[in-house]
């Protein structure tokens, strides 16, 4: 393959093309992203999280009691917050009964770190006395342990730390009441001291690392179907997930769980600065997910219009509180959680694959104009429309194109013969319409594995996107978390347990482009001999340069069985004795464990490059001096 290109043309594209999805789906948040290590820990699963599938998913789920002359209840009489109804009553005639946690799967500890236990209670009847707790394992053995305070009369909360003496995967939290009488207990919690960048109430360090080290421009939250809910009264609400943690309003998932929305508004929006990501929420139109029904089958729905004035206010009020100066009514209560500098909020996502009918569009239409005359600066990003099968979008980019709605929001899982022979996609978009954000994407392979040729599927379309970063200004693959025994969605980037984070080769695809984003494409050509015409859209070039560095890379992907030669001819970049980066992810089509291999090389390997059989092949060259 020859491919010919002039360094010193180029267009503008995007700088923010790569971003990430976050949804709470496959247990990403709680048992996930969300270091919190106790699960119900303020007793409020109820049943109709699962929707009533699972009879044991109640208020004392994950929890049991140890202690034949002890018992316990869930009373609701005097709580700690009205959001947080429910607590567990124990009643203890003899010292040595365990209230017991089993974690998300067990609670895995590290040796010789510490770990912040907290609770709120209060004595109901005997005296007082204070709590031991204790991390134990399967045979009893203990981990390490500590003691609160004596527990008083009112509710109070109560803090103690616990250092673990040994690993262990799979251990359990005890609270031993060190008195006779009845107790109240809430909000039973426990987090390593050790979170990313050491915030309390933090992420996992080792999940949210490799997120941060996808260098995501931006960062999508909190869905997907989660941000809609699967009814009106499932809407995810921004201020229900801030403030303090007793505070808040946990909620049924519409995966089929539930969600402490411990991981809010709050850590979503300092996980953003943390990672150098622009936040993105993406906020319900006021119809829920795909305009769900409340009652009759086909039925839609939306708030009701005598509503929409208040939900159009939360709306404008989440931008006060990521952007607002302290003395604003929300800016103020993002300062008191610790952060008085504005968190820099610039988009806001309206809708996720609503049906575009007169009910969404009436409501989408309210809050588009109150945004864009209260907040002109924020970029309102709109949605086509859901990802049916044969859909054109047709309606939805009917109503954000008369509305002038400046970004819509695409989804598509496909096979990877879909992204290889549709390469030209935004090719023939009109660049009079609004920009894209393809919001959702994946290959999806029979099985849904994430192997060398979804993933290679995806390097190819990204050229395309590259090529096309004039119209489509941002994407983000779909989903992106998954653990273990929880996974309601495959294929996703990253899997995990609560021990091991494994990050797929999709994951490999997107860290390479966002580590290597440019903001100018260099439009190149190709050539193939005779006998290579038919598999011309199975091998791939992208070549961007980035403006601040000057840097010059160069992605080529082959999906053919067979090695290919290349030669990228760099026309005037004078770049002969240069040195480049080289980075090849490579495999079987099946192989799920392919890693990138990096080594440096001279640039001129460009002139004559082999590309490996099914491959990405990325050069990475320095500083070419601008204008080059
Ligand atoms: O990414 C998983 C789901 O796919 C999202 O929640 C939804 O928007 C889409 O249908």
């Amino acid at each position: 393959a020859k491919f010919s290109l002039d360094v010193t043309k180029s267009k503008k594209i995007s700088n923010s093309l790569l971003g990430i999805f976050f949804e709470d789906i496959n247990y990403a948040a709680d048992g996930g992203l969300y270091a919190e290590l106790v699960q119900n820990r303020d007793f409020e699963y109820t049943v109709s999280d699962t929707k009533g599938r699972d009879t044991n998913w109640n208020s004392t789920k994950a929890w049991s009691l140890k202690g034949e002359t002890a018992q316990y209840i869930i009373d609701s009489i005097n709580p700690i917050h009205p959001n947080n109804k429910h607590y567990a009553k124990l009643s203890i005639q003899q010292v040595g009964a365990a209230l017991a946690n089993e974690g998300f799967d067990g609670i895995a500890v590290k040796a010789g770190e510490k770990y912040d236990f907290s609770v709120f209670a209060r004595t109901t009847k005997g005296k007082a006395g204070k709590l031991l707790v204790r991390l134990v394992g399967k045979n009893g053995e203990i981990y390490g342990e500590t003691t609160t305070p004596s527990i008083t009369a009112n509710w109070k909360k109560y803090n103690a730390t616990i250092t673990a003496k040994a690993a262990v995967a799979e251990a359990r939290l005890e609270i031993i009441p060190q008195m006779t009488g009845s107790l109240d207990l809430d909000l039973i919690s426990l987090f390593p001291q050790k979170t990313f960048k050491g915030h309390k109430n933090g992420l996992r360090a080792d999940l949210a690392q490799p997120l941060a080290d996808l260098k995501p421009k931006f960062m999508r939250f909190p869905g997907g179907c989660v941000a809609h809910g699967d009814g009106i009264a499932n809407i995810y609400n921004w201020k229900n997930t801030i403030g303090p943690l007793e505070a808040r309003k946990p909620m049924r998932n519409l995966w089929g769980y539930h969600q402490t929305v411990g991981l809010g508004y709050f850590e979503y929006f300092q996980f953003c600065e943390d990672a150098g990501a622009e936040p993105l929420p993406v906020i319900a139109a006021g119809v829920p997910c795909q305009n769900s029904s409340t009652g009759g089958a086909g039925q839609q729905c939306g708030i009701p219009m005598a509503e929409m004035n208040n939900y159009v206010q939360d709306i404008l009020d989440l931008v006060e509180y990521a952007n607002g100066d302290v003395n604003t009514k929300w800016g103020k209560k993002r300062a008191e959680a610790g952060h008085p500098k504005p968190f820099n909020l610039k988009y806001i996502g309206i809708g996720n694959e609503d049906l575009i009918t007169d009910i969404f569009e009436e409501r989408f239409t309210m809050i588009f104009k109150a945004m864009k005359e209260k907040y002109p600066e924020i970029t309102v990003i709109g949605t086509v429309g859901p990802n049916f099968e044969g859909t054109d979008y047709q309606e939805g980019w009917d109503v954000a194109t008369k509305l002038g709605v400046p970004m819509v929001d695409e989804h598509y899982y496909q096979s990877p013969g879909w992204f290889i022979y549709n390469q030209d996609y935004y090719d023939k978009y009109d660049r009079a319409k609004p920009k894209v954000y393809l919001g959702e994407y994946a290959a999806h392979l029979p099985g849904r594995p994430n192997n060398i040729e979804t993933a290679l599927a995806e390097a190819l379309y990204l050229t395309s996107v590259e090529r096309n970063g004039d119209i489509v200004s941002m994407t983000s693959y779909a989903p992106l978390l998954a653990k273990d025994k929880h996974t309601q969605w495959s294929p996703n980037l990253i899997y995990f347990n609560n021990t091991e984070v494994r990050p797929t080769v999709g994951y490999e695809v997107q860290k390479l482009y966002g580590q290597n984003a440019g903001d100018q494409y260099i439009p190149s050509e190709i050539s193939l001999s005779n006998n290579q015409e038919n598999v011309k859209n199975r091998i791939a070039l992208s070549v961007v340069r980035d403006s601040k560095s000057n840097d010059l890379i160069v992605k080529l992907v082959n999906l053919l069985p067979v090695a290919v030669n290349a030669s990228v001819d760099l026309k005037n970049a004078n770049l002969g004795n240069k040195e480049a980066v080289k980075t090849v992810l490579k495999g079987d089509p099946a192989d799920r464990n392919a890693k990138p291999v990096v080594a440096a090389c001279a640039v001129s390997e460009l002139m004559n490059a082999e590309l490996p059989a099914y491959s990405f092949t990325l050069y990475h060259i320095k500083n070419i001096g601008s204008n080059k």
